[in-house]
């Protein structure tokens, strides 16, 4: 492995995406710094190679902690948040503390340290409900479904505004349905779908489908991510350019419950629920030179086995 003598600083390293990212620049021989307040993430996700402060972004104390850990930093890779749909409908103040005063946070310690690039980890959410299929990223966006869609719109439009005021550079982008490993928390009173069908599963013998089970999603990888997030360290986009990561193909959720090789018992389909959504993934495919390379049944033939082990 080759040292690159570089500090690099991941927040929310001990969550699902965070942790793998932080994997990918251990590999590549960046030094580490994880930032994670623990809230939903684990210490055993995070690499072992990495260095660790416990923070939450938000905190009073953060702007002064903050500083210290970003003080020769390169890059920093934004990956901390409540990304909860439900829980951010049952807990705005909350949501809104550490999605957007936390970022708020960071970005003044960016700013102060002279960071030379920031990745953001943005969501699909803020497109909003949309008719036309797949999404590309110019589409103008509908009202925010949730305080958490909100909220992920805030962040880009404050990167954007501390790109024009101060001349950050930055990267955001924008995953679609991002899935994987176990990694991935099941905390929140609505857990993604994946971590859902498994708990439902293990506890009740078959799986609770919303609906009909034929809306579509996008899923993603999160080993793909994580190679778009490196792919974004390295490219020379740098004034807030946004790519959407998908795979620009969709699967049912009738088709991910059939995975599971059990019952599935239909409820009442949750409101505002999109019927279909996929990623124009064109962008980053052209820009980036980016594309996804692992496929669902792998994927997710990967998870179960994963899940199982546990
Ligand atoms: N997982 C997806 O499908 C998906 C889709 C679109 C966008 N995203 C975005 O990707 C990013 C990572 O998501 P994830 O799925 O890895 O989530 P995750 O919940 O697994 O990880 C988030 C991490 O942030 C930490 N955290 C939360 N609040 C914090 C705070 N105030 N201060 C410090 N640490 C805090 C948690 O402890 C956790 O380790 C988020 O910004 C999310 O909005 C995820």
């Amino acid at each position: 492995m080759s040292k690159i003598n570089k500090k690099v600083v991941v927040t929310g390293g001990a969550g699902f995406i965070g942790s793998y990212v932080t994997d990918k620049l251990i590999e590549l021989g960046y030094q580490v710094l994880v930032i994670d307040d623990l809230s939903t993430g684990k210490l055993i996700n995070i690499n072992r190679k990495a260095k660790f402060v416990k923070l939450n972004l938000a905190a009073t104390n953060a702007p002064k902690i903050l500083n210290k850990c970003l003080n020769g930093a390169v890059y920093v890779f934004h990956l901390a948040a409540i990304p909860r749909m439900q829980y951010s409908v049952e807990n705005p103040i909350e949501c809104h503390n550490a999605n957007v005063n936390g970022l708020l946070n960071l970005l003044e310690a960016c700013v102060k340290n002279k960071i030379n690039k920031f990745i953001h980890s943005s969501s699909c959410a803020i497109y909003g409900l949309q008719k036309k299929m797949p999404i590309a990223e110019d589409v103008p966006f509908n009202l925010p479904g949730t305080p958490y869609a909100l909220q992920k719109l805030m962040q880009e439009q404050y990167i954007n505004l501390y790109a024009n005021l101060y001349g950050l550079s930055a990267i955001m982008l924008r995953y679609f349905t991002v899935y994987g490993t176990k990694r991935q928390s099941e905390a929140g009173s609505y857990p993604n779908v994946l971590a859902a069908f498994s708990q439902q599963k293990k506890k009740y013998g078959k799986v609770f489908v919303t609906g009909d089970g034929t809306q579509r999603r996008d899923m993603i990888h999160v080993f793909d991510v994580a190679d778009a997030n490196i792919i974004a360290m390295n490219s020379k986009f740098k004034n807030g350019e946004v790519f959407n990561i998908g795979t620009g193909m969709t699967v049912s959720i009738n088709e991910v419950a059939g995975f599971f090789g059990c019952l599935i018992k239909y409820i009442p389909q949750r409101p505002g629920d999109a019927k279909c959504y996929v990623a124009d993934i064109k962008k980053a495919k052209k820009l980036l030179k980016w594309q996804p390379k692992i496929s669902f049944e792998k994927g997710i033939e990967g998870y179960i086995k994963d899940v199982d082990e546990k």
